[in-house]
């Protein structure tokens, strides 16, 4: 991990309309912050008491280092708040969820009351099958209506949802099926994808070999003729809700009972299956949906994520619901049929608030200006990006050409780990292209070195945060050791595992990974899952990943590959492998360049130095390498 290092900013700055700041829920930032340091507790406990619980908390927050419980003895169910909160109020007609197919036209509108009755309904066909509090559930669903009630009704009767990405391959479904444990597998025959289909269905017939935890596998059969359902263990979706009861009681959780388990990757060894707990969870969502993304009665959410990402738990389903916000759904890629559908979207259904990633943005510059240039895109009110970071050229774009240099840019930074936002310019504050912005009111973050000394500014170092907040992850699923990792490296502060830097104004600028972690368009990619799935093809003796920079998406995945005797180096064997790597976990995961080498750097101890590779790759000084075997 880098020391500290100088790095050169940029000095541009916007402020939006004082309107944006009046009418914020938010308010003055310095103010805000100001009453949270205050009085940390009372300034959590207002939020929550926003919502509505079974039971009152006892105290707001025990910390152990590094462990927290938040909403001690607090008893809740979230889909009371994402539901019955809104089916007993005036909100009860309101449109919960706008979904969009990928042909114009296709279109369901379902409000909340469809909603809450369409997850009690599933609920309670879970519990027939006999799931009870606490089993796990792994969902790998297109992004459909369907998607979002399994989701719901998982957290309605206490079971752990585990949702896996619908553009991830059989084994990497395997291996988080199998960690978590999954009882029910949740899919669909199909998702559609730039007007082909995906056969989610056959990849989990392929995925659940092997996981002899599952029993049951429903599947949301969407095409004509029906699939056919081959074995007993297989249940049609809808078919299940048919003959149940209405009424779905919420199952009590306490606050500290699993939500949710999400994988993200690890650096090393497989990929970590990351808890979130109820209560904090819920308030931290909520919070930020409602006082960062600044949500109004008559706001059209739309976070171009899939759910099977934290960004699509936090900000498609949990917050927006909680808020009592119309959310926005489609399956809709964005350059299929043409580059203008997002903004034909954004103009057919009025969308006011969009989030989306600096990757989809930069697309969206390469289509050029003529895309966006057609639509009226002024229902537009806030627009905000995740992921990575957004580089100042993506910035202006998007503030000129979305935003018509009017709406605040939110660039949020967050992580699976984290489940909220923590860092970001509130709406309404002034911007500065390249920067995320401050930690909002409720968190505590530094730019420190590696003893967690914080550095001046300007100058580069680790992002950490100092303080515990309430949609912190609570373990690692199955292995505590790696959570405590997260508590333990710098000082007592939480690691994120990022390089950044702040200005005088405390401005952050998150600069990219300090670990081996992979973002490709915005997704996060451990180099370990990518390398072992090199290595499981017959020809692989060994292999190493790094990510390379990419204008588009951020970073590419490029492989050096060390080949077994009797095997030669190829184009046939390289887009074999390549092959291999998308059959087993996903197309995001497809080297886009691979390597055939004699040998790869290691350390005495047997560690690939990928740092070297990436070093001699990008034409740069590798840094210390003292370490280096050969
Ligand atoms: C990593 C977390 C949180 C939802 C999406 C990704 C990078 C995230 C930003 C941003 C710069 C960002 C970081 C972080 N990242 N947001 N606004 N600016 N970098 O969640 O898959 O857990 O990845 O994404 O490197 O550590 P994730």
């Amino acid at each position: 991990m880098a020391e500290s290092f100088d790095v050169k900013l940029e000095d541009t700055e916007y402020t939006p309309d004082s309107s944006y700041l009046k009418e914020s829920w938010i308010g003055d930032y310095q103010t805000a912050y100001q009453r949270f340091l205050d009085d940390p507790d009372a300034f959590w406990a207002d939020i929550a008491g926003e919502l509505e619980w079974f039971r009152p908390w006892d105290r707001v927050k025990d910390w152990k280092h590094p462990y927290a419980q938040w909403f001690v003895n607090g008893k809740l169910n979230i889909t009371h708040n994402c539901l019955d909160r809104h089916v007993t109020s005036a909100n009860r007609n309101k449109v919960a969820l706008i979904w969009r197919g990928e042909e114009e036209g296709d279109e369901r509108v379902i409000t909340y009351r469809q909603l809450y009755r369409a997850v009690l309904r599933f609920g309670n066909a879970l519990k027939k099958l006999g799931v009870k509090k606490g089993d796990t559930i792994c969902l790998y669903m297109p992004l459909v209506p369907e998607q979002v009630i399994a989701i719901l009704a998982c957290a309605r009767i206490g079971a752990i949802h585990s949702i896996v990405y619908g553009g991830f391959g059989a084994s990497a479904l395997n291996a988080r099926i199998r960690d978590a444990k999954a009882k029910i597998v949740i899919t669909a025959d199909v998702g559609n994808r730039r007007g082909k289909r995906v056969p989610l269905k056959s990849i989990v017939d392929e995925a659940v070999v092997n996981a002899p935890s599952v029993e049951r596998i429903i599947v949301l059969r969407r095409t004509k003729p029906q699939l056919e359902l081959y074995s007993e263990m297989e249940l049609d979706f809808h078919e299940i809700m048919e003959n149940v009861e209405p009424v779905c009681e919420p199952e009590v959780m306490d606050a500290e009972d699993p939500l949710f388990i999400l994988y993200t990757s690890g650096t090393t060894g497989p990929p970590k299956g990351i808890v979130h707990t109820c209560g904090g969870y819920m308030v931290g969502t909520y919070y930020t949906t409602k006082y960062v993304f600044d949500v109004k009665e008559h706001d059209v959410l739309w976070c171009t994520a899939d759910p099977g990402w934290i960004t699509g738990h936090s900000y498609i389903v949990y917050g927006p619901l909680a808020a009592g916000a119309t959310v926005l759904i489609t399956e809709s890629v964005l350059d299929y049929p043409d580059p203008g559908v997002w903004w034909r979207i954004i103009e057919d259904f009025g969308v006011t608030i969009f989030y989306t990633a600096p990757t989809a943005i930069r697309m969206f510059m390469k289509f050029g200006d003529e895309w966006p240039s057609r639509y009226k895109l002024d229902s537009l009110r806030i627009i905000g990006s995740v992921g990575e970071p957004l580089n100042p050229e993506a910035f202006e774009w998007y503030y000129r050409l979305i935003g018509k240099s009017t709406c605040p840019v939110i660039d949020t930074w967050w992580q699976t780990e984290t489940g909220m936002v923590m860092v970001t310019t509130l709406v309404g504050d002034t911007m500065k292209p390249g920067f995320a912005g401050k930690p909002i009111p409720g968190v505590v973050t530094d730019v420190v070195d590696k003893e967690g000394n914080p550095v001046p500014p300007k100058i580069g170092g680790l992002l950490v945060i100092k303080e515990p907040w309430p949609a912190m992850m609570r373990t690692v699923y199955n292995n505590d050791e790696r959570y405590r990792e997260y508590w333990n490296t710098i000082n007592t502060y939480y690691t994120a595992g990022d390089l950044a830097v702040k200005d005088e104004d405390g401005y952050i600028m998150v600069l990219g990974r300090a670990d081996d972690i992979i973002i490709v368009a915005g997704h996060n990619l451990g180099t370990a899952e990518v390398e072992s799935a090199l290595v499981s093809h017959e020809a692989v003796a060994e292999a190493a990943v790094i990510g390379k920079p990419d204008v588009v998406k951020g970073q590419a995945v490029k492989a050096f590959v060390i080949l077994k005797l009797g095997y030669t180096a190829s184009e046939k064997l390289k887009s074999d492998l390549t092959y291999h790597v998308r059959m087993s976990l996903g197309p995001i995961a497809m080297p886009s360049e691979i390597d055939f080498v004699p040998s790869l750097p290691k350390t005495r101890s047997g560690k690939i130095m990928r740092r070297v590779l990436k070093a001699q790759e990008m034409g740069i000084d590798p840094g210390d390498i003292s370490t280096l075997e050969e």
